[in-house]
């Protein structure tokens, strides 16, 4: 792993789902290059080694005031924030046409709801700081391509690309950069859900579900979630200070690229 430990020295971070897989590797990567990071999370997380640069919220990034506070919080404790990551996500699997309006409300509201006021509580707080920043997004190869019993996902994936693009747009003119992630298939605990899901509705195992996924990868293998957090570093460092609107995918050269 290759870091610059003082890349991100002197931020404020706050990344939503940091608890767990890809979240939890983005908040190792932001702390080991220097940043200060909090997180927003349905359960809390300890990093006794990170003291005095790091911050457990414990709440729902869904519900609106919760996260206006994560955000005024995070900056109050860290001098501003600087790097928001909308990483955290559900899925679920099942096919349409049994699919009640509930679940697809549930699995859509949590993902793009979470994306749409993390970012609007940074955007909000980044203009008054007056310095810019970065919002990074979490999309997925499933929000560039349709994937059967994954069309909730798939959805709100795709939303959550429009609406950083618009994001990047409009927030331009205060240098405050939006882009979104696109991972492919990382190994997290996410992967049990999938498994077990799509085990029900094709007849499979979870080992077998498992092993068809990763066939589909040229590389030959999952991601891991530091293949996903230096490439999230990368967005949020001023080497990428002329990046912003893209949505940008680490999968081992699955299509879609
Ligand atoms: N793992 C993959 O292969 C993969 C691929 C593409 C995209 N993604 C996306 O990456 C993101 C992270 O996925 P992961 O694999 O690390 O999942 P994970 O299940 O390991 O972690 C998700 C975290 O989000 C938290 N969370 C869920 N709902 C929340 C809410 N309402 N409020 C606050 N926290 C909440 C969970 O508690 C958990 O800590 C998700 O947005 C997911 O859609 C994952």
């Amino acid at each position: 792993m290759i870091r610059d430990c003082e890349r991100h020295a002197g931020k404020g971070v706050l990344v939503t789902g940091g608890a767990s897989g890809i979240g939890l590797g983005i908040v190792e990567r932001f702390l080991g290059e220097g940043a200060s990071v909090a997180v927003l999370d349905l359960a809390s997380i300890d990093k006794p080694e990170a003291a005095g640069r790091f911050l457990s919220l414990v709440g729902d990034a869904t519900d609106e005031a919760t996260v206006d506070v994560a955000v005024a919080e995070t900056a109050a404790r860290f001098g501003g924030l600087d790097v928001m990551v909308c990483n955290a996500g559900v899925i679920a699997v099942g096919p349409v046409i049994d699919m009640p309006l509930s679940e697809w409300q549930r699995v859509v509201g949590i993902n793009v709801d979470s994306v749409f006021l993390g970012s609007r509580a940074a955007a909000r707080q980044m203009i008054a700081q007056g310095r810019g920043g970065a919002i990074i997004n979490a999309a997925s190869g499933a929000g560039r391509r349709g994937v059967p019993n994954l069309s909730h996902y798939c959805a709100s994936k795709a939303a959550i690309i429009m609406l950083t693009q618009s994001l990047a747009v409009e927030l331009a003119p205060h240098r405050i950069r939006a882009n979104t992630y696109v991972p492919g298939h990382i190994e997290t605990p996410f992967w049990g859900g999938i498994a077990s899901g799509f085990a029900r509705v094709t007849g499979k195992t979870p080992d077998e579900v498992i092993e068809g996924f990763r066939a589909t990868v040229p590389w030959g293998r999952f991601g891991t979630p530091d293949d996903v957090a230096a490439t999230v570093s990368w967005l949020a460092s001023d080497e990428a200070e002329y990046v912003s609107g893209q949505a940008i995918a680490m999968n081992g050269a699955e299509f879609p690229y």
